[in-house]
């Protein structure tokens, strides 16, 4: 069965189609990524898949199941792009930000318990994360902050983890610590794993790669690895 399946999806902003009748497959397991010029849709791509967009025409399935029959929407996992996740306007700690993802299980009070918080401190033990997790999210370095941001995508176990360009602002450190995760993600746990990058020789070099795609003219191609 397919983790992702477009088919025919159409959508503008305005009567200019950004996605333009794309289809795109992406079976379970896989880790592909996503290129293109700025400005070529990716971002939207990635929103029509997580049902942010509404698409104007076609469908969109995750799992086999269209997105609004998808009942845990936490199994899929979303990294958005940086100067996004920088924006968090009130003072939060790592553990927090973690734990809150959890909301689904809060029950009908809506605040975490001591269990979602020993999951929380699990994920972030897991991630080596381990010094941080008092720490106001925040005060961190771009490539931690991204390290925080799989590790709240990873605490509802997600079949598929969709990333936005995640390696932008990040040391060169930070980069390499970060796709070594990817990779792992994809191995270990058997996550499905939809990156989109503008690295594309740097990512190449680094990741077992099952296909590559370029997005032009609305649609997708697979240029090959
Ligand atoms: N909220 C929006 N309203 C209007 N136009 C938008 C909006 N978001 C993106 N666009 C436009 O849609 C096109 C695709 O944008 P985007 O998906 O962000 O591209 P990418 O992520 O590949 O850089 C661009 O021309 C962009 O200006
Ligand atoms: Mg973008």
């Amino acid at each position: 069965m397919e983790s992702i399946a477009v088919n025919n999806l159409s959508f503008g902003y305005t009567e200019h189609k950004v996605i333009d009748k794309l289809n795109f497959t992406v079976a379970k397991g896989e880790l592909i990524i996503i290129v293109g010029e700025n400005g070529s849709g990716k971002s939207t791509l990635l929103k029509l898949i997580l049902g942010e967009l509404k698409p104007q025409s076609g469908s969109v399935r995750l799992m086999g199941k269209k997105l609004e029959e998808l009942n845990n929407f936490q199994e899929i996992g979303y990294v958005p792009q940086m100067n996004v996740v920088n924006k968090i306007p009130f003072p939060i700690t790592c553990l927090e930000l973690v734990t809150l993802n959890l909301y689904n299980d809060f029950g009908l009070i809506k605040i975490p318990k001591r269990e979602h918080r020993k999951k929380g401190r699990e994920i972030l033990h897991r991630m080596g994360l381990d010094e941080y997790i008092n720490i106001p999210f925040n005060e961190l370095s771009g490539g931690l902050q991204q390290r925080v941001m799989i590790a709240r995508a990873m605490i509802n176990n997600p079949k598929i983890m969709i990333l936005d360009e995640p390696t932008s602002g990040v040391d060169e450190e930070s980069k390499d610590n970060f796709i070594d995760l990817i990779q792992e993600l994809n191995y270990e746990y058997n996550i499905t794993v939809v990156l989109v990058t503008h690295e594309i020789d740097w990512v190449k070099e680094r990741l077992e790669l099952d296909h590559i795609y370029r997005i032009e003219d609305g649609g997708l191609k697979d240029v090959g690895i």
